[in-house]
């Protein structure tokens, strides 16, 4: 089999486009389909390298977290989104502009919140704008984010026309919009946002860490818009053995059966304690450990599953503190 062969093969068997490898080998793609043809007429020899280079760095995968376990926190944040589902289905449905109702959700960093949020966002019905803030957003560019999100069209225009065509899309229809990252954001400029709930019916999820919640309850007397439209204050907290044990057995679910139940206890209430609560480490340290135990000496003594002296090699190359 040749390497262009090869290369379909792969496309085929990983269901990855054409243009994402080109991308992924920094190529273009009609280059890419030029050298597939035959007709390509710059150095084909630079071309195949690169191929033969991508097939070699993708030959072993690292296995990765590709799945949403029902944790704590995915199931707190899904319980405060559909309050607010509930407020803008009604309001729609009735056109009805009353208050916004915002959904205050906080939590220490790493404990799986923005991962929760875009599972919402991937299942919801309805129409939702994520954005998340950063530490210099003002008000200006958090409607600018609000407008790109929504996909419009905004060189060159006012500020004031970009929010006034933002408003006239969103009212009454079901759309969220979900900030994540908010501790970032003045509460002058969540107001901001809060205004354009308040004339649309839309509803308003806040994510962020502990900060987010002092800074509002905080300056209450002078926001008092944002702390009176709180729907729901959802504090979330750190992973628990419950959520780490889904996460372990779902993440070797492959091998599953080869683990001794007794073994697996042991080696997930190591983990547990390990990782202290946050689902970033978590997966840091099982991304590392798998791969240690698929490295082809490992592998050929314990088959590629994780045992207790892995999780320890791996603990101790991520320097957990
Ligand atoms: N429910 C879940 N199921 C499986 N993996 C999860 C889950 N929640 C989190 N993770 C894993 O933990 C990682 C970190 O989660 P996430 O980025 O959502 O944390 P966060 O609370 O938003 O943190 P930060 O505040 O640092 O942004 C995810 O990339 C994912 O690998
Ligand atoms: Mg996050």
């Amino acid at each position: 089999m040749d390497i262009i062969q090869e290369l379909e093969r792969f496309s085929e068997e990983k269901q990855i486009s054409f243009s994402k490898i080109a991308k992924g080998m920094g190529i273009g793609s009609s280059t890419l389909s030029e050298v597939r043809k035959g007709t390509y007429s710059g150095d084909r020899e630079a071309i195949l390298n690169k191929i033969e280079s991508y097939l070699e760095r993708h030959k072993e995968q690292m296995r990765r977290i590709d799945f949403v376990a029902e944790t704590q926190v995915k199931k707190k944040v899904f319980h405060a989104i559909n309050m607010i589902k509930k407020y803008v289905a009604s309001n729609a449905r009735n056109e009805i502009l009353g208050s916004a109702k915002i959904a205050y959700i906080t939590g220490r960093a790493g404990i799986g919140k923005t991962y929760a949020l875009r599972e919402y966002v991937k299942n919801y019905g309805a129409k939702s704008i994520f954005i998340t803030a950063e530490n210099s957003d003002t008000a200006n560019i958090i409607i600018r984010k609000i407008a790109l999100a929504m996909k419009k069209d905004i060189e060159g225009r006012r500020i004031e026309a970009i929010k006034e065509e933002i408003k006239t899309t969103l009212k009454f229809t079901e759309t969220i919009i979900i900030v994540d990252e908010s501790e970032h954001l003045k509460p002058k400029v969540i107001d901001i946002v809060r205004a354009i709930a308040d004339q649309t019916g839309i509803g308003l999820v806040f994510a962020g860490t502990e900060k987010l919640r002092t800074q509002i309850l905080s300056q209450r007397a002078e926001y008092e818009y944002l702390s009176s439209r709180a729907a729901v204050w959802m504090g979330v907290s750190e992973l628990k053995i419950g959520d780490i044990d889904l996460i372990v057995r779902r993440f070797i679910k492959p091998e599953l059966e080869d683990y001794k139940e007794e073994e697996l206890r042991t080696i997930i209430s190591y983990i547990n304690n390990a990782v202290k609560g946050s689902a970033r480490i978590l997966e840091n340290l099982l991304g590392m450990a798998y791969s240690i135990a698929t490295e082809p000496e490992n592998f050929s003594k314990t088959g590629g599953l994780l045992t207790l002296s892995y999780i320890k090699a791996a603990e101790s190359m991520l320097v957990i503190i």
